[in-house]
């Protein structure tokens, strides 16, 4: 998707693979969760791919008393483990020989210190130019201090480094709109505004970037894409995990400020914005931008949401224990795991649909998807009893897994009768194209290297998402969850919501 407007690069020019020049990919947190099954992962694989520039070299940052060669077998293991490409022993080998090791804390000027003179003498010994980014896998209660220090030292600084300083910044954003605010300001005082990248990995996936090429370059769904003929639109995250060793920071978090502040409202605002005038970021950050302005949330945040908590039960045949007997949550925790709102958006195209959001842990299984739910025909010159089992027709997008598009439409039974039942057609990914998608970390990781900021989410874009999100949560203060097993479709409530209007979830 990247760089589709940018008339200066021929056709072929896009096609061809993007190298990015040669520099370092400094990571702060490279011992956590994240940068072992994605970053590490997602740097082999582009490694594999012939992605990488020569000269590249990872340097991570952690606080750990640990030298260069407990680092390689860390990322060893975990490139190993995660790769999606075939492993390769040599391409291993040659990336790992430019693996180092920063030990430090980030209160620890003279390690940041150190991090500034492996960078300068990396210049002229790979040849990186003075070229890095800095991406930043740790807890935000962080971020101030490692912003600070890389001020302090002028690493964030592009003319005094000779080449470009990027930031990768990780969710969650800020933990409200205020707190977000003032990140956006911090981060945008020590870096310049084009060189900071906020990450939302869901924009890195495939079909995530299918929705607007199903939307643009099709004439097919956009005459039939408003008001007059959707219905409605559900857009569901569900995860069969729980929260797994992330405690912490879940129950701090809650559903929705993990989920929904982010992954699902880009969701929301790719599914409802305009065409933009081309395929330039900023384009397409403008028209984002004008559908998260437009999203109203319930008047009623009572009746129009529903917040639940998992309890104990069975998912895909194995035993889940509920939320609050999760290691590291509290006993009298009253956190959401589950959130379903109506949300709506407040333009001409969309007056009146609402969109049904709801994302869940320890769901029956993993899925997203969104699905457009079209209007019944406005007249059916049927039997009755012929088009009983005739619903809606539904386009639906599958994100993972079996990535694809589903049309659901009505049919005739076979037969002598007339008999009208719904049908689907099927498109998918796997079988349509022999080329693999990328991870959604590896796609996003070179469009950092590369400098193509497509797919990353502005400062005002985050600060929009928590216009929503903060009544949402003002609303919730001291009410309690309500309770759904660990294995079922959220709770009752949310299927009484939809019930309320005459609709009802899809089966997902
Ligand atoms: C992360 C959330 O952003 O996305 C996690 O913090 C969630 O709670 C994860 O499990 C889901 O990502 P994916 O790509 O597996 O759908």
């Amino acid at each position: 998707m990247a760089d589709v407007g940018n008339p200066l690069r021929s056709a072929q020019d896009r096609r061809l693979p993007r190298i990015p020049e040669p520099c370092a990919l400094v990571i702060f947190g490279v011992t956590g969760d994240l940068s072992r099954k994605k970053l590490i992962p997602a740097v082999y694989d582009l490694a594999n791919r012939g992605l990488l520039p020569p000269g590249f070299v990872v340097l991570g940052f952690a606080r750990r008393d640990w030298g260069d060669g407990d680092f390689e077998s860390l990322a060893y293991e975990a490139a190993k483990k995660g790769a999606r490409t075939p492993w390769r022993e040599d391409v291993w080998q040659r990336l790992a020989s430019q693996f180092q090791f920063v030990p430090g804390s980030f209160d620890d000027d003279a390690a940041f210190d150190h991090l500034a003179a492996t960078l300068d003498d990396l210049r002229e010994r790979n040849g990186i130019a003075g070229n890095a980014a800095f991406y930043f896998s740790i807890p935000p209660a962080a971020f101030p201090l490692v912003l600070n220090q890389l001020n302090r030292t002028g690493m964030a600084d592009n003319a005094k480094s000779g080449g470009w300083r990027r930031v990768v910044v990780e969710k969650p954003f800020g933990n409200d709109l205020k707190t977000a605010k003032a990140l956006n300001q911090l981060v945008d005082e020590v870096f310049t505004p084009e060189d900071v990248f906020r990450i939302d990995h869901y924009l890195g996936k495939e079909t995530v970037q299918n929705i607007l090429a199903l939307r643009f370059a099709n004439s097919l769904f956009e005459p039939v894409w408003n008001s007059k003929y959707v219905d409605s639109v559900q857009i569901t995250m569900a995860e069969d995990v729980g929260i797994g060793t992330r405690a912490a920071f879940y129950d701090a978090a809650g559903a929705a400020r993990d989920v929904l502040q982010n992954h699902l409202l880009q969701l929301l605002a790719l599914v409802g914005m305009e065409e933009p005038t081309s395929f330039d970021p900023n384009e397409i950050r403008a028209e984002k931008l004008k559908v998260l302005k437009a999203i109203s949330i319930p008047d009623d945040i009572a009746t129009g949401t529903v917040r639940g908590q998992y309890l104990q039960g069975w998912v895909a045949g194995e035993r889940a224990v509920g939320y609050l007997e999760e290691k590291g949550v509290p006993d009298d925790s009253t956190t959401e795991t589950y959130v379903a709102v109506r949300l709506g958006i407040q333009n001409r195209r969309w007056a009146g649909v609402p969109f049904f959001v709801r994302v869940g842990k320890r769901m029956p299984r993993r899925v997203t998807e969104i699905a457009i739910m079209f209007k019944r025909a406005p007249h059916l010159p049927f039997d009755p009893a012929d088009v009983e089992m005739l619903g809606n027709n539904q386009l639906v997008i599958r994100v993972q897994p079996d990535e694809g598009v589903v049309l659901k439409f009505g049919s005739k039974v076979p037969g002598t009768t007339m008999e009208v039942r719904d049908i689907a057609m099927d498109f998918q990914y796997g079988e349509a194209f022999t080329e693999s998608s990328p991870e959604a970390y590896e796609r996003l990781v070179l469009d950092v290297l590369v400098g193509d900021r497509t797919l990353f989410p502005d400062a005002a874009e985050v600060e929009q998402s928590w216009r929503v999100i903060d009544p949402l949560e003002t609303g919730w203060a001291g009410t309690k969850p309500e309770r759904y097993r660990a294995g079922e479709w959220g709770p009752r409530a949310s299927d009484e919501m939809l019930a309320r209007e005459g609709r009802a979830w899809r089966r997902a």
